[in-house]
Formats: structure tokens, sequence, C-alpha cells
């Protein structure tokens, strides 16, 4: 079946079990698990059989959204676990309970995000977006790294966006310091780090099994956008717009998803496409991104490509993090 903008995550799910994928007992963890994609994930592979371990920074949200699952999955193999991905040593508590537990995992799926915040820091001092979506999730990857290296297949899932063709990575100038803070560059950067946080994955720990993608899982309506002002949401139409004209394209605008076809990505980036020559690779509607294009569809920026600034992306992150892949 070809896959497009509407594929759902039971269509995946379904093509998968028919494929003889088993996802019996496959142990997923999932950070931002609490709502939109990260929660649908949930429900998804948890009633294929998997194991999913759902991380959330709110136990409250976190509960509902478990009950939730298990009105859907009543017989669903759930764990929890309480992390705030803006703040380090909340990300090293959350690591060591998990690995105290001393589970392999096979499939992490890095999926929390903050969007167009104000500006803001994080506990340990960056920039909130670039912190919380790239630097909380690099340090929590590298301190769960040997689980997942025990996992079966293991594979490591990076939730990046179309909104990355918004700005590459500024490596020099990271908490806006030497220019003035702009919502949506920062939400852009953060996403272009995530992308090159997969294919820098791939680089190094692809030769050793390890399989690692990133998403870009369309526009859907979640609790992402809660700091879109009508200013900042009028921008990203606008850009929106203009990117379908030079694309050639009519829509004029954005396609809106349902949930179940925007989390449809980043299953089957977690379970079933095929890596071959492309590990490291940026997906989108269910599909291989292509360079160029709409990146509001399937394009992407040539910039995701680029091995200097991911090996100098992945040093910085090293640095800044203190953390160690080994
Ligand atoms: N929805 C879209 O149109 C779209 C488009 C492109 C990319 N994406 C990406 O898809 C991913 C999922 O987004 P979504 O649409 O499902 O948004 P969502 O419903 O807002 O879910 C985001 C999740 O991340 C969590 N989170 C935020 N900050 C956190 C922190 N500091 N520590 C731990 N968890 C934190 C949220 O928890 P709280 O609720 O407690 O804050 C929530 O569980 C994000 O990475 C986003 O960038 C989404």
């Amino acid at each position: 079946m070809a896959y497009d903008a509407d594929t759902t995550t039971n269509e995946i799910i379904a093509d998968a079990t028919a494929a003889g994928i088993d996802l019996t007992d496959r142990r997923f963890v999932i950070t931002g698990a609490s709502s939109g994609l990260g929660e649908e994930s949930t429900r998804a592979l948890a009633g294929a059989g998997a194991r999913i371990t759902m991380l959330a920074r709110s136990p409250e949200k976190l509960d509902a959204a478990a009950a939730r699952v298990r009105e859907a999955v009543p017989d669903a193999q759930l764990d929890f676990g309480t992390v705030d991905l803006a703040e380090f040593s909340s990300i090293r508590a959350c690591a060591a309970a998990l690995n105290d537990a001393g589970d392999p995992i096979d499939v992490l799926i890095n999926n929390a995000g903050v969007m167009a915040c104000p500006q803001g820091t994080t506990a340990d001092g960056f920039e909130m977006q670039f912190g919380t979506n790239h630097l909380g999730h690099f340090l929590l990857t590298a301190l769960l790294f040997p689980a997942v290296q025990a996992g079966a297949d293991p594979r490591i899932v990076n939730l990046s966006s179309g909104a990355h063709s918004i700005s590459d990575v500024v490596l020099d100038d990271i908490n806006f310091e030497q220019s003035e803070y702009d919502a949506w560059e920062a939400y852009g950067r953060s996403k272009t780090a995530n992308a090159l946080f997969s294919r820098g994955l791939a680089q190094r720990f692809g030769d050793s099994g390890l399989v690692s993608f990133s998403v870009h899982p369309g526009a859907i309506m979640t609790e992402l956008g809660r700091h879109l002002t009508d200013e900042l949401m009028e921008a990203m139409m606008s850009r929106a717009k203009a990117r379908a004209e030079s694309a050639g394209e009519s829509s004029g605008g954005m396609h809106f998803k349902s949930v179940e076809a925007g989390a449809a990505t980043q299953v089957w980036a977690s379970i079933a496409a095929e890596a071959g020559d492309r590990n490291g690779s940026y997906l989108a509607d269910c599909q291989f991104g292509e360079p160029g294009g709409n990146p509001s569809s399937t394009g992407f920026s040539d910039y995701l490509l680029d091995d200097a600034t991911t090996d100098r992306l992945w040093t910085l992150s090293e640095e800044l993090t203190g953390a160690s892949f080994g």
C-alpha cells in the first residue's frame, strides 16, 4: 500500500502485522506521552502488544493519558516515568530509575516538544526550545544508550518538523545572545538539531545495528500550539502559503491531519521503515523525505544533510550536557 499524508497509525500497524512484524513485548520508551502524538503512538503500539514506558513531566497528565489509552486498549502494558526535559537533574533521575529496572529498550521515541514559546531558559540556562527539544533528548538518549544497545534491533526516533526549514542550527549563538530572540526561529533551529541528531546516531552506530530516523509528523491540532499568539499563527500560515507557492502547489497553505495520521510516520519509523542505505534519514507522510520540495509535506532543507554541522552539533551537545555515548 502506498502511504500518504492521511495514512493512519492503525493502517501502519495492520500492514506491519501482515508483514510478520511482531510487536509482542517489544519495549518502547516514549517521551511526551501525556498528550497528542505521544499518546496516540502509545495507544497504537500498545494495541499491537508492545510494552510502552510513557514518560511525561506532569504525573496528573500522564495518569489521564494512561486512562484514555487503557479505555482503548484494556490490556495495554504500560510503565511510567516522570521527566522534565528542561532540567538535566530531572533527566538524570528519570534515566537512573529506568536503568535501575535493568530492562533493555528496543525503541526510544524522542517525541516531547515545546513550540514557539516566549523567550525563556531551561534550569541549566539554555534557550528553552533548543534546550528542551534537543539538549534534553540528547542527554536522555545518552544515559539510556546502553539499554538501547541491549535491545533487539534497536531504533531511536527523533521528532523533527517541517519547521526545521525556518533555520539551520546556529551553533555560535544557541542562546540568542548575539541576535534578537524569535520564537519561530528558535523552534526551527531546535527541529533541525533533532534531525541532525538522528543523522549523527546513524553515522556513529549504524554499523552496530542501530537504526535512527527523524520525523516530520505533519500539521496536527494538539496542545503544541499553546503558545501561539495571533501574530505567531499568522506568521506560520503565511510561511506555509509561501512554501506551497514556491513548490508550485495550488493548495495555498497547510493541510491539517488527524492525530491518528499525525502519529503514523513516527509509528512507521519505529517499527517498519527499512533503513537500508538511508539510515539517519528524515521521514514525512510515512515516506522518506526528499531534499528540496515543500517542507510542509515531504520536502526538506539541504542543511539536514550537512555532515560538518552534524559533527559540530554532536560535539557541542556532549560538551553542554556532559553526556557521552561511550
Ligand atoms: N502537532 C504538530 O503539528 C507538529 C508538527 C511538527 C512537529 N511536531 C512535533 O511532534 C512532537 C509531539 O508534539 P504534539 O503535537 O503531540 O504536542 P503536544 O500535544 O503538546 O505534546 C508534547 C508533549 O511534550 C511534553 N513536553 C513539553 N515540554 C516538556 C518538558 N520540558 N519535559 C517533558 N515533556 C515535555 C508535553 O507535556 P506537557 O503537556 O506537560 O507540557 C507533551 O506531553 C513535538 O516534538 C513537536 O515538535 C508536531
